[in-house]
C-alpha cells in the first residue's frame, strides 16, 4: 500500500507490503514518525490506502461492511480509549450485552479484576480520563479486558506497553500474551522485549519496510533493527540484570 494523509504534502507510506497468516504474530517497529500507527489505521479502515489494498482473508476491506470488520479486527490504539462511565461499562463495550460473569472473567484474564475489586465501588467506579484515579498500566489492562470480551480473531496493538514504567509494562505483558494467544496479532511497538516471540519483525523507516525477518535474523544482519535493539539495551539490561534494591514500608 501507499498512503498520503488528506491534505498532506508527502507520502506517509510507500510500497508497504506484508502478510499475517492465521495465528501469526507480526511485530512492526521503527523510529518515531516512521508510519507505524498509520499502518494500524489502514488495517482498521480509519483511512483507506491511496495505492494498493488491505485484504482480510483475501477480501479487500472496502468490500466488507464496517461492522463486520470491527467484529473481526480489534484495535488497541496508542491512546487508550476510555469512556466517561463505570469500569463495568468500559469493559462491557467490547461486546454489548455481555453477562456480568463474562465481564469479570475478561477482567481476570486481563489481570485487572484484583485492582478493580479492591476499589471501594468496584466495577461501579466511574473513570474520568482526566483524573489520575487509575494508572496508565491499569487503564491498559481495562483496554485488554475489553478486547478479551470482544474476542475477535485479529488484533492490532499499537504501542501496548509504551508510556508505562518498567513494572507496569511487565504487569501488562502476561495478560497481553493471553490476549494474543490463538489470535492473529499485528503489534506495533518500540519495545522490543516481545520481539523474540514474533514470527516476523518488520522495520519501518520513513514509510517503507526496510528490513523483514525474525528477531535473530535481524540482529545478525546488523542493520536498522540491530541499531534499534542496541539503543534499548541499556534499559532492557536494567530490567533483567541486578538492580539496586528499593524498599518501601517497614522492613
Ligand atoms: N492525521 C494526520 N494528518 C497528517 N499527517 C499525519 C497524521 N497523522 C500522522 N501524520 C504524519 O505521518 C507520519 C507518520 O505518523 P505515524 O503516527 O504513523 O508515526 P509512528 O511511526 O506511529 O510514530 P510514533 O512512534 O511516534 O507513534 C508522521 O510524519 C506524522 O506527522
Ligand atoms: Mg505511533
Amino acid at each position: 500500500v501507499g498512503f498520503r494523509y488528506p491534505g498532506g504534502d508527502r507520502r506517509t507510506l510507500a510500497g508497504v507490503s506484508f502478510t499475517a497468516r492465521p495465528g501469526e504474530f507480526v511485530l512492526i517497529t521503527g523510529a518515531s514518525g516512521a508510519g507505524k500507527s498509520t499502518v494500524s489505521k489502514l488495517l482498521t479502515r480509519f483511512y483507506d490506502p491511496v495505492e494498493g489494498q488491505v485484504r482480510l482473508d483475501g477480501v479487500p476491506l472496502p468490500a466488507m461492511p464496517l461492522d463486520f470488520l470491527r467484529e473481526h479486527v480489534t484495535l488497541l490504539p496508542q491512546e487508550t480509549l476510555i469512556l466517561h462511565d463505570t469500569i463495568r461499562e468500559n469493559i462491557a463495550c467490547g461486546r454489548p450485552g455481555a453477562a456480568e460473569h463474562e465481564i469479570v472473567q475478561a477482567a481476570r484474564d486481563a489481570a485487572a479484576h484484583d485492582f478493580i475489586a479492591a476499589l471501594p465501588e468496584g466495577y461501579d467506579t466511574r473513570i474520568d480520563p482526566h483524573t489520575a484515579r487509575l494508572s496508565g498500566g491499569q487503564l491498559q489492562r481495562i483496554a485488554i479486558a475489553r478486547a478479551m470480551l470482544r474476542d475477535a480473531p485479529v488484533l492490532v496493538l499499537d504501542e501496548p506497553t509504551t508510556g508505562l514504567d518498567a513494572l507496569a509494562a511487565r504487569r501488562v505483558v502476561r495478560p497481553l500474551r493471553r490476549l494474543m494467544s490463538g489470535r492473529t496479532t499485528i503489534m506495533i511497538t518500540h519495545d522490543l522485549n516481545l520481539a523474540p516471540d514474533a514470527d516476523r519483525v518488520l522495520v519501518l523507516d520513513h514509510g517503507r519496510v526496510v528490513e523483514t525477518g525474525t528477531h535473530h535474523d535481524l540482529l545478525a544482519l546488523g542493520g536498522a533493527y540491530a541499531r534499534l535493539h542496541g539503543s534499548q539495551n541499556g534499559s532492557s539490561q536494567a530490567d533483567t540484570g541486578p538492580r539496586p534494591t528499593l524498599r518501601l514500608g517497614p522492613l
